[in-house]
């Protein structure tokens, strides 16, 4: 990632300037957000402890739900009704990996998120699910580590998948523990967020800081997971990893409006091993343009290192 050639900030000038549609913020939130959990009491609780089951859709997104509701006195600064929150792109991407399909079981062993099965249930074999459990826990778990929350850093516990326990963390130590660092930039962004003069092009900074490294981690755990996938989502998934840095170097505002409008250049389902980039006829000309830039810049960025 030695230089970001000019097409990149054109194409995500592209994202900007695409129309919302959408005149209501409302109308923006992430799938099913009205229905998830927004407090802690809405969540069981045993030996004085909050239990949040990250592989139930609505569960894990009620951790964002809860931490933009905490968060959002530090921007309101910036513009009314909590729109300028900077973490609004975490749960809006979750979201999207939910309507397209993306959090369901990817090998058909199990009706996991499928429609017909279990719609709600997030599978642990899904690469999506599990990269983005680091990027809803670990947020999470940090800012009740800061006290943002709440709540005592001990007093929340996540559930276990029904296999490959061993790969995840579940709670602030344990999290802290295998995660040190990234935690650490987590924890950063939060101190940061307090801060009374703290400024919009910095906090972005932080963020997407704690972004990177999250999957940075966590990513190499996972490539087995993309082996479930055909070859063209297979291939999303290596180039999202990529697009994700030239994000972070961009400092891409992740608020609410311009994460929806981004989204609409993200492919509506998972891809088929029949799908020709950028020629899938059931994709927007912009959606297939994306994907098709997304190849450009994994090439290059191969070129370049
Ligand atoms: C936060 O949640 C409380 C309780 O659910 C709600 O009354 C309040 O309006 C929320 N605040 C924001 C900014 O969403
Ligand atoms: C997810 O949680 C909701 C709300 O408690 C519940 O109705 C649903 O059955 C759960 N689904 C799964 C798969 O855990």
């Amino acid at each position: 990632m030695a230089f970001l050639p000019s097409w990149v900030y054109v194409l995500v000038g592209c994202f900007s300037a695409s129309s919302v549609g959408a005149s209501d913020l409302s109308d923006m939130e992430p799938t099913l957000w009205k229905e998830s959990p927004g407090q802690f009491s809405d969540y069981r609780v045993e030996n004085g402890k909050y239990l949040i089951d990250p592989w139930n859709y609505t569960k894990r997104m009620g951790m964002y739900k809860i931490l933009l509701n905490q968060t959002a006195r530090y921007f309101e600064k910036f513009a009314p009704e909590n729109e300028q929150n900077i973490l609004w792109g975490l749960p809006l991407q979750y979201g999207w990996q939910y309507r397209t399909g993306r959090l369901a079981d990817p090998t058909g062993r199990t009706d996991c998120g499928s429609a017909s099965g279990d719609p709600l249930c997030v599978s642990v074999d899904s690469w999506w699910a599990d990269l983005n459990y680091f990027l809803s826990s670990l947020p999470f778990l940090a800012a009740v580590d800061s006290g943002i929350m709440g709540i005592s850093s001990d007093q929340v516990m996540l559930l276990p998948p029904p296999k490959d326990q061993m790969r995840f963390c579940y709670d602030v130590s344990s999290c802290r523990s295998s995660f040190h660092e990234t935690m650490n930039k987590w924890n950063a962004f939060y101190q940061y967020l307090q801060t009374p003069s703290s400024n919009f092009d910095d906090l972005l900074k932080y963020l997407w800081i704690a972004h990177t490294s999250t999957l940075e981690d966590t990513f190499k755990s996972f490539e087995d997971r993309c082996g479930y996938y055909s070859k063209p989502e297979e291939r999303f998934e290596r180039n999202w990893v990529v697009a994700v840095e030239y994000l972070a170097a961009l400092s891409f505002p992740t608020t609410l409006i311009r994460s929806y409008k981004f989204q609409k250049g993200l492919p509506p389902r998972v891809l088929l091993k029949t799908d020709v980039v950028p020629f899938i006829s059931d994709f927007t000309a912009f959606q297939n343009i994306v994907l098709f830039a997304l190849n450009v810049l994994n090439k290059l960025d191969k070129l370049i290192g």
